[in-house]
Parts: C-alpha cells; structure tokens; sequence
C-alpha cells in the first residue's frame, strides 16, 4: 500500500467511526500532491462525478483563493479538499452555496469545542483571525447548472508566516485545538451535504439564517464595503437576509449587497 491509498484507508476508518455519520462517500481521492483539489474536483465533474464526491490532498502547489489569490497549502498543515456538488435550486440562488459551506465548517468547527465566527459571507475566523477559506466555483452551460465545486481550506497546524499574515490568520493548534484532519473533513462533508439536501428544498437561506447571524462578524459595528474598482461605501453592519446579501445601513438608509460585488473591512482597520 502506498501513503495515498493508507490515507484514503484512514479516512475510511474515520467515516466509519465517526458518530452520527450518514455518509457513504460515494467516491473520494486523496492526493499528496496536486495542482488544486478545485481543479481536480471540476475535471471528475465534467467526467459525470455525482454529487458528494470528495477530492483531498496533504499538499496542493497551485492552491488558488478567492478573487485570483494564491492558496498556500504547505504538506501536512492544511485540510485542502474540494466537494462536487449539483445542487437543485435555481441560478439565482446558487451564490447562496458559498454561504452554505461557512455554515457547514462552522459547525464543524463547533464540534471541536471551538467559537467561530463567519466574516460575510464566507471566511470563518477563529479569535478574530480567520482559520479556513472557502472557494466556490460553479458552471454553467445555456443557462443550467452543469456542477458546482466547494473548496474549503482550512489552517490545521502552526506555519511559518510572515508577520502581516501572522496578524490576520490563524490555526486550529494555534487556538489549542489538536485535532486530527480526517474526523473534521469527514465532518464537512458530512454538514455540507446535508445541509444542501434543506436548501433544496427551501431555496433560499431562511433554514440558516439565525444560526448563521449569530457567528456573523463586526454585526453592528462601522465597516467598509468595498467594491472590485476599490471604491468603498461605509455602513453599520445589520445582519444578512435569507438571499444571501449583507445588510448594512449608511445615513440614507437600509442597503443590501450581494458577495460577488464588494469584499468587507471593519472601519477601524483601515
Ligand atoms: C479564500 O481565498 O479565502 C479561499 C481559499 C480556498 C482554498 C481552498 S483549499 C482547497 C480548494 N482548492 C483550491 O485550490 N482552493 C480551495
């Protein structure tokens, strides 16, 4: 047996030890090395991969983030995995699916005994610096959903960082929490499936919405909303309602703005 096909045998053992799983993973890969546990993902869904199946990898060299970031995922430090998904709901509200795998690495992070936060819409923070971010890519072919892919990145162990990222992120072991990586992916996959089988049925994010606001960061505090040009709008954070958009209101009022749009800043830090 090789290191992936132990691995993949580990995880097996895990889902099958984990509690109140419900999972059969339909089909999963473990990689020690890739490109982007995205890409991978998107090659088994346009293979016809059905919805579920799960691609990780201890290490990912071409790791990518939101808004053309790089991803770094260092060997043995991370979770990097990637979840095909072909949700049933219409077009409009498939951005909502970004919100959707907050919530479920929220719980997850939960289970853990950990206090997270969600930073709108879909960073989830620990202690004020953020732990795992989340990349959802979708595609279309004629107006229809041809598959959706869920990255989720999470910092498990400490990294050597540079200060500035320092200050802005975090890990599990940096918040005292020694976990080993496949109960907490098992664990994801697990809320995320699930959790996408209600927003089926709901079409809108009303099932998630409290438990969602309450984690919801900088609520009621000045922050920037700002948009791709760097043009920014300030306003008093209020919540999100159940498309997905964040609520805030400026001096003329109640305003809505969907994720794709703007990024957010507290007004204090910048
Ligand atoms: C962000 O910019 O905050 C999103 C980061 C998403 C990283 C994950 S790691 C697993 C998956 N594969 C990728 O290439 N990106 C996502």
């Amino acid at each position: 047996m090789n290191e992936e096909s132990l691995r993949k045998a580990f995880i097996e053992d895990r889902i099958a030890k984990t509690e109140g799983t419900r999972l059969s993973l339909p089909f999963f890969e473990v990689w020690d090395e890739i490109g982007s546990t995205n890409t991978r993902a998107a090659e088994l869904a346009k293979a016809g991969a059905q919805s579920g199946v799960l691609v990780t990898a201890e290490r990912q060299t071409a790791g990518r983030g939101r808004r053309g970031r790089v991803w770094e995922s260092p060997a043995g430090s991370n979770i990097a995995m990637s979840l095909v998904l072909r949700p049933q709901v219409s077009l409009a509200a498939l951005p909502q699916l970004t919100i959707i795998a907050a919530v479920a690495v929220k719980r997850a992070f939960e289970a853990l005994g950990a206090a997270p936060g969600i930073k709108w819409p879909n960073d989830v923070y620990l202690s004020g610096r953020k732990c795992c971010g989340i990349l959802v890519e979708s595609v279309l072919e004629k107006g229809r959903l041809l598959y959706s892919v869920a990255g989720i990145g999470i910092n498990v162990k400490k990294s050597a960082k540079s200060p500035e990222v320092a200050a802005l992120s975090t890990s599990l072991e940096e918040e005292g929490i020694l976990t080993e990586r496949e109960p907490v992916i098992v664990r994801i996959h697990n809320e995320l499936t699930s959790l996408c089988e209600t927003w089926e049925r709901t079409g809108n994010l009303s099932f998630i919405l409290d438990e969602y606001t309450k984690s919801m960061l900088w609520i009621g505090e000045n922050s920037r909303i700002i948009d791709a040009s760097g043009a920014f709008t300030e306003g008093v954070i209020r919540g999100m309602n159940e498309s997905g958009e964040l609520l805030f209101e400026t001096a003329e009022g109640l305003r809505s703005v969907y994720a794709g749009e703007v990024s957010l800043r507290p007004a204090t830090k910048v």
